[in-house]
């Protein structure tokens, strides 16, 4: 048996990119691996690394707590939980900032970006946020960290600061390994394909939002950026619009880009981006109408009770281990 473990910042509602690197990916994960378990979170401390509204912010935990149910996971072998309910996060997150260098962290891309656009009042926390994030996956023990791309790096980083640990304080923590979709671990803007799909987009019709009225998500496809070469092939380098709506394709009919290709041989953009916009919309509309039936129910809140319990009681027990490892407080 092996823990299975990831999280989602609620920043904003998830995004197509969030559902196909990761979403989708946690969903098939388990049904594919009965006898593991799985804990998912929502990463709620992560999230404030940058300002929030309070109340947007309550309203998108709530949210990403009835997406993960409406994306598909089965309630069997699940530990759904909210962050910020199992305070041993910020406590192991403190003991992995006192083994993370400064220069580990300066070379954080996520970090690097922001420094890079002069962006002014980045917080302490946003420096550090990698050290939590290490903390999330060390503390139940994860062996798999199903994740997009982009965290891949921060994944890197876990694995050291558990090695570091273990090899100064003795054998403490599972070293966790990354697993990254083949296809759809990178979803791009719709308007700008060399710039990943994300949540803080500060243009809208590039990002399909999983909760987007369907006829506006649509839209966004139909509109997507894509070139004049009026070929349907998969070239990311000269053609990245057309390459990003394969992949979208691709993770929703588990079609081949040889097989796109040759479906779409001879036809143009116009039918592929329509059957493209249909496609989405099926796969929105299902989401929503569970998510729909779980947004308001107690059962959402049973969930998180019952997995904010589980992990609290693994997580206090891993913490005494730690302190008692470290010399902390009297035992
Ligand atoms: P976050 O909230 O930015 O993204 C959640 C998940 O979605 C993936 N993802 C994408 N995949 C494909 N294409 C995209 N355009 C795209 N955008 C996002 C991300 O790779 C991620 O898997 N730091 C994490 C949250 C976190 C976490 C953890 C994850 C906190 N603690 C512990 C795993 C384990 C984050 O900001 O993800």
């Amino acid at each position: 048996m092996s823990i299975i473990l990831s999280g989602i910042k609620p920043t904003g509602v998830p995004t197509l990119g969030n559902y196909l690197g990761a979403l989708k990916n946690f969903v098939k994960l388990q049904n594919e691996r009965k006898d593991d378990d799985f804990f998912f979170f929502i990463a709620d401390m992560h999230a404030i690394t940058v300002p929030q509204d309070p109340q947007t912010l309550r309203k998108n935990i709530k949210n990403l707590a009835a997406l993960y149910l409406a994306c598909g996971l089965s309630k069997e072998n699940l530990t759904l939980f909210i962050q910020s309910e199992v305070k041993e996060h910020l406590e192991l997150g403190y003991v992995m900032q006192s083994l993370v260098y400064m220069g580990e962290l300066e070379r954080m891309t996520q970090y690097k970006d922001k420094k890079a656009k002069n962006e002014t009042g980045l917080s302490s926390a946003l420096f550090t946020y990698p050290a939590l994030m290490a903390a999330d996956i060390l503390l139940y023990d994860a062996k798999y960290v199903p994740v997009g791309e982009d965290q891949m790096q921060h994944l890197e980083l876990t694995r050291n600061l558990a090695e570091r640990f273990n090899n100064r304080f003795s054998d403490t923590f599972v070293v966790p390994e990354g697993l990254v979709t083949k296809v759809g671990a990178r979803i791009m803007d719709l308007q700008i394909p060399t710039k990943k799909m994300d949540k803080s987009s500060e243009n809208g019709k590039g990002c399909i939002f999983l909760l987007d009225e369907v006829n506006l998500a649509k839209k966004k496809i139909k509109s997507a950026v894509t070139d004049n070469l009026a070929h349907v092939h998969y070239d990311v380098a000269n053609q990245p619009g057309v390459s990003n709506l394969m992949t979208i394709y691709s993770c929703l009919t588990n079609l081949s880009f040889k097989e796109i290709e040759d479906k779409y041989e001879g036809k143009g953009y116009g039918e592929f981006k329509e059957d493209l916009a249909n496609l989405v919309g099926e796969e929105l509309t299902k989401i929503q109408s569970k998510f729909n039936e779980y947004i308001n129910s107690k059962e959402l809140d049973e969930i998180l009770d019952e997995g904010c319990k589980k992990a609290s009681y693994l997580a206090s027990k891993k913490m005494k281990k730690v302190y008692h490892k470290l010399g902390i407080g009297r035992n």
